[in-house]
């Protein structure tokens, strides 16, 4: 296999060369869709085939691949995951390896963001046994937050800025670039969005008596220490960074300032009937703050500034901030670099385009989807793409895509127009509504790009789904640590978006206004230990548990329209013709001038098989009957009762009814 995929790759200059790959890939487990498709390819190279094919392709891969990456998230937390028993419970490690790197830690940053999206996940789809693991997740920060460690202690704060800790709740000692100051605001946002589910489903004084004080330690802390510098999400750079600012921003604007969905013009402070008027000074000026990231003249997000790295500051950073704001609500709003925003679209340009260079992206020009690293001066591993990078690159536009169906229209500006200049070639600014060309070309074109990203890693996982720390950017093999916990969580997180799951919204009215000068305001806090981390038994969802699931949600689209193949078992003579007729428009409305013929092309005296296709709405609950119409017109109708069916629901888009005549 792995020589193979090489062969292919070595042919890789051009789209069908590069979309084989995944297909050989994923030979295996698809091997009749995968030899179908193979066909397409070779047979008919019309340009309308690819984007179809790429579509399938990364359909097929998000179905084997979802479930081996929740799977392999769960395995790396404490204490019953496979690869995490000697973790406290409620502790992610960022990978099993020990050596070579040793990431046998659990770092602040990382475990916030895999269990922001188990948080997200279980809001979507009640599971009980994601729930106790959120709630143990939540109980070991509470511990971590009282720990005496290199950055300080919890006494005035310091001590949360601490990067990482041993998975036993003890304090890492070693030398580290600390403090880093995402960490805190990242925990406030995972578990803010747990405690709004608990509200919502009546559980306010659960949300206020265990998760309050530990998220209000986290609050205090961005309020007092947002304005220091700190070493970045690479731990390479110490000055400000563009994803912990973005991040201080959205965690600070939330708990005073946004409305929760059903908590009306409420926030998780008042709501719980505390305190928050700290953060609502602060929370303008972190945003006042966040613009000086950007630089006009070359239209990107400089990933690290109050600081001279010699770097050009192109950076995954900046896409990885950008998503982790997402809010469908804000729309393309440009001050919180939303992702359809036109800074974030130019922004995603230069940094997608600096990456390039890589050999294993060698041939891909401009508007095609590339292996994205963190930075390209890179060094670590000899500097290599990274799936969480690619995957944010993929991310970025799944969610732009999101907010511009809902809308309606796209908008082409100044800043944005050469993003969309390698999508459709010569497009104008201007505002583009659904049902315009440009709109369905704009749309078509990002959605092919946006997969396009996903087929890289879909190329470049191991045979078994495995998604380690990174990929070769020689050959793409996999490197460093393996199945890194991040990885998982950016895979789900990006087929979430792309089957148009989101979120829930952070942000109110005033969100996105910017103060007219900016200035250093920060507020001290005081911080006390949280004790009380146990959970009351049996939080379920007002509305109910649901019943238990066999498809995944984020795992594929359920299908609108399917294509049903009727199958009926009826000895016939020669010149009579089976028709179906039925109780749509599809079927002719019982009409049978407009019965649909079926084909007896495998028709045999032993089989004697009629089939034909239908697409059918999903779910829709049909009623038919078969004719036999013979040569003079006339007909012989099947025997009472109807046959009725219902269109299955799924991510199926074809399926198959067999029936024998009624006589
Ligand atoms: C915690 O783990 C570290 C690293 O393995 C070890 O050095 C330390 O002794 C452990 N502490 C306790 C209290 O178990
Ligand atoms: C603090 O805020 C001021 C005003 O926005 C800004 O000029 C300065 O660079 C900031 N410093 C840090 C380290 O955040
Ligand atoms: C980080 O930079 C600040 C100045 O911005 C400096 O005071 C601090 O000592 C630096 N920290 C480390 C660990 O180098
Ligand atoms: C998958 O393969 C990788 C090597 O490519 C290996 O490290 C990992 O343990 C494998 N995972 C499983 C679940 O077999
Ligand atoms: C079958 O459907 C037709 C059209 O709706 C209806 O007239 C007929 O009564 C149905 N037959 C039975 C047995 O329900």
């Amino acid at each position: 296999m792995e020589l193979f995929r090489q062969d292919v790759s070595a042919l890789s200059v051009n789209d069908t060369a590069s979309l084989l790959q995944p297909i050989m890939h994923f030979i295996s487990t698809a091997l009749l869709f995968g030899s179908v498709a193979v066909q397409a390819v070779l047979g008919r190279t019309g340009a309308r085939r690819q984007p179809t094919l790429l579509r399938r392709t990364v359909d097929s891969f998000i179905e084997t691949e979802t479930p081996i990456a929740l799977g392999q998230l769960l395995c790396n937390i404490g204490a019953d995951g496979c690869n995490a028993k000697a973790a406290f419970p409620g502790l992610v490690i960022a990978s099993p390896s020990t050596e070579n790197p040793d990431y046998f830690y659990t770092w602040i940053r990382d475990g916030a963001l895999v269990f922001k999206s188990v948080v997200d996940r279980f809001i979507n789809t009640y599971d009980a046994d994601l729930q106790r693991h959120i709630e143990e997740y939540i109980a070991a920060q509470a511990r971590l937050q009282g720990i005496s460690d290199p950055s300080g202690s919890l006494s005035d704060g310091e001590g949360l800025g601490e990067p990482k800790y041993e998975v036993n709740l003890t304090a890492f000692t070693g030398a580290w670039g600390r403090p880093q100051r995402d960490g805190p605001a990242l925990r406030a946002v995972a578990m803010i969005t747990y405690a709004n589910w608990l509200i919502q489903n009546g559980y306010s004084s659960t949300a206020s008596t265990v998760i309050w004080p530990v998220v209000q330690n986290d609050l205090n802390y961005v309020a007092q220490y947002w304005n220091q510098t700190g070493f970045d999400l690479w731990e390479e750079v110490n000055g400000s960074s563009f994803f912990t600012t973005l991040s201080q921003y959205r965690e600070t604007a939330c708990p005073d300032r946004c409305s929760l969905a059903l908590v009306d013009g409420s926030n998780l402070a008042t709501a719980l009937g505390k305190p928050g008027g700290s953060y609502s000074a602060v929370a303008p000026q972190v945003l006042c703050f966040l613009q000086s990231f950007w630089v006009p003249s070359s239209g990107y997000l400089d990933a690290n500034i109050n600081v001279n790295n010699g770097r050009a500051g192109k950076d995954a950073n900046t896409l990885l901030g950008s998503i982790h704001a997402f809010d469908a609500k804000l729309g393309c709003d440009a001050a919180t670099f939303q992702p359809c925003s036109d800074k974030a679209l130019s922004n995603h340009k230069v940094t997608v385009d600096s990456f390039r260079g890589y050999k294993i992206n060698n041939g891909l020009g401009e508007g095609k989807a590339v292996a994205v690293g963190r930075y390209i001066e890179d060094v670590y591993f000899n500097g290599n793409p990274w799936y969480l990078s690619t995957l944010a690159a993929a991310e970025q536009l799944y969610d732009a895509l999101y907010v511009w169906n809902q809308a309606g229209s796209v908008s082409v500006t100044d800043t944005s127009l050469a993003f969309f200049e390698d999508l459709v070639p010569g497009v104008a600014t201007g505002s583009y509504s659904s049902g315009s060309s440009t709109f369905s070309d704009i749309v078509a074109a990002a959605s092919a790009y946006a997969d396009g990203f996903l087929n890289i890693v879909a190329t470049y996982a191991a045979p078994n789904g495995s998604l380690a720390e990174q990929f070769s950017r020689d050959d793409g093999h996999p490197l460093s640590a393996r199945d890194l916990t991040w990885s998982y969580a950016a895979f789900l997180t990006a087929a979430a978006r792309r089957a148009g799951i989101v979120p829930p919204s952070w942000s109110n009215d005033q969100a996105t206004s910017i103060p007219g000068t900016c200035s250093a305001t920060s507020v001290v806090g005081s911080y006390s230990s949280a004790t009380a981390t146990s959970f009351p038994p049996s939080q379920t969802p007002k509305a109910g548990v649901p019943p238990p699931t066999t498809t995944t949600p984020g795992a594929c689209q359920t299908a609108t329209s399917v294509a049903v193949t009727f199958k009926e078992l009826v000895t016939t003579v020669y010149g009579q013709t089976i028709k179906i007729v039925g109780n749509t428009d599809a079927l002719g409305n019982w009409n049978t001038n407009d019965a649909v013929p079926l084909d007896a092309s495998e028709y045999t005296s032993s089989n004697p098989l009629w089939k034909g296709t239908l697409s059918l709405a999903a779910g829709q609950v049909i009623e038919y009957k078969y004719v036999n119409v013979n040569p003079d017109g006339s007909l012989t109708w099947e025997r009472d009762p109807n046959h009725t069916y219902t269109v299955p629901q799924t991510c199926a888009t074809a399926a198959v009814q067999s029936d024998e005549w009624q006589s």
